[in-house]
């Protein structure tokens, strides 16, 4: 979970409960990610693994007009917050060739991806210094891809997962299916492992994922909550807002698709550009002072269709009680 919620004590304390703990490498950068690494490799000797964002071409003829255009409407939030809009960049500024190299040197167990296939190059790579690779799909038609593109195990993300959906074209509209009804759609075509996610927070939806074919869950809003969480005061305050009843998926905070609380900027920007990163970018200053003013209606409040059962209580002891 990129953005502050995962730390390297998260991540340790789930892999240390028997789950497969994933250190965020999206946003980070690879000095930081490199000592987040090695931190949890002095936390844990049980084997974790290492989650990147695949980067895509951004068409800036196409998109540059709109961008600007919802640049202009969100300065007045900004003003109001006290801060600007944030500075675009159209090239990858999430430094993926670096990771992909980090990666490479310090041969995490497991590497995963969202939001694409790597080349088959680096995959390869990867799979050479003993990395197992695993990547997020939405589809069958992205897990035949993923499963083409030398992926060892496959992630389903369904409808119901918090945070980023992993959809690999970024301008088309995910598919509306939850994670059973992936599992369903992808399990006669491979026989590759798949891990199954979204709205996973109890015993009995592991079970019910488990029996119908799926090797494991991955789970994210589950743990939102816990202490080793690195998510923010207004963010948890949020996710136990009795007044914050409802969840969307939209584009408004980062110009991908993303399961989060609606809120009001999520109604005001339902209609934000398909440019990540540039929304996000543009977005993250005021974002930032939201979470600091304690704003929730400005903040990108990331959550999963079970954001309810979130528990505050050690990542050890959930992990666990999902295992049942
Ligand atoms: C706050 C948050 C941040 C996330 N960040 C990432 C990420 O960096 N990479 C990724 O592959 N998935 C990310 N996800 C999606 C999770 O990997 C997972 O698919 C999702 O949390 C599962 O659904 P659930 O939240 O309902 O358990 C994120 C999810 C949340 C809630």
């Amino acid at each position: 979970m990129a953005g502050g919620v995962t730390t390297p004590l998260l991540v340790a304390a789930v892999s240390d409960a028997g789950g497969l703990g994933m250190l965020a490498a999206g946003y980070r950068t690879p000095e930081r990610l490199a000592a987040d690494l090695v931190h949890v490799r002095d936390l844990t000797t049980r084997p974790f693994g290492v989650n990147l964002f695949v980067p895509q071409r951004l068409d800036r003829a196409a998109l540059g007009d709109e961008v600007e255009a919802f640049a202009r409407r969100i300065a007045p939030e900004a003003a109001d917050l006290g801060v600007r809009p944030g500075t675009v960049s159209w090239h990858d500024t999430d430094h993926w060739e670096a990771k992909v190299q980090l990666v490479e040197t310090l041969a995490p167990p497991v590497v995963s991806c969202t939001f694409g296939v790597p080349d088959a190059g680096v995959v390869d790579r990867w799979r050479r210094v003993g990395c197992e690779v695993h990547v997020t799909v939405t589809s069958s038609v992205e897990a035949r891809a993923a499963a083409e593109g030398g992926a060892d195990v496959l992630v389903l993300q369904g409808q119901e997962a918090g945070g980023h959906r992993g959809t690999h074209d970024p301008g088309v509209d995910p598919e509306p299916v939850d994670h059973l009804g992936l599992l369903e759609l992808v399990r006669p075509e491979t026989d590759l492992p798949l891990v199954v996610a979204g709205g996973i927070t109890t015993a009995g939806d592991v079970r019910r994922a488990l029996s119908a074919g799926a090797a494991a869950v991955q789970v994210g809003t589950a743990l939102l909550l816990a202490p080793e969480s690195g998510a923010g005061r207004t963010y948890r305050a949020a996710l136990r807002d009795p007044r914050l009843g409802e969840r969307v998926l939209t584009r408004a905070f980062s110009g991908r698709v993303a399961g989060a609380l609606a809120t009001g900027w999520t109604r005001r920007y339902a209609d934000a550009p398909a440019a990540f990163p540039v929304v996000d970018q543009l977005t993250r200053p005021l974002r930032r002072a939201a979470a600091e003013a304690g704003d929730t209606h400005r903040l990108h409040l990331w959550a999963g269709s079970g954001w309810r059962a979130a528990q505050e209580r050690p990542a050890g002891e959930i992990v666990r009680e999902l295992a049942g």
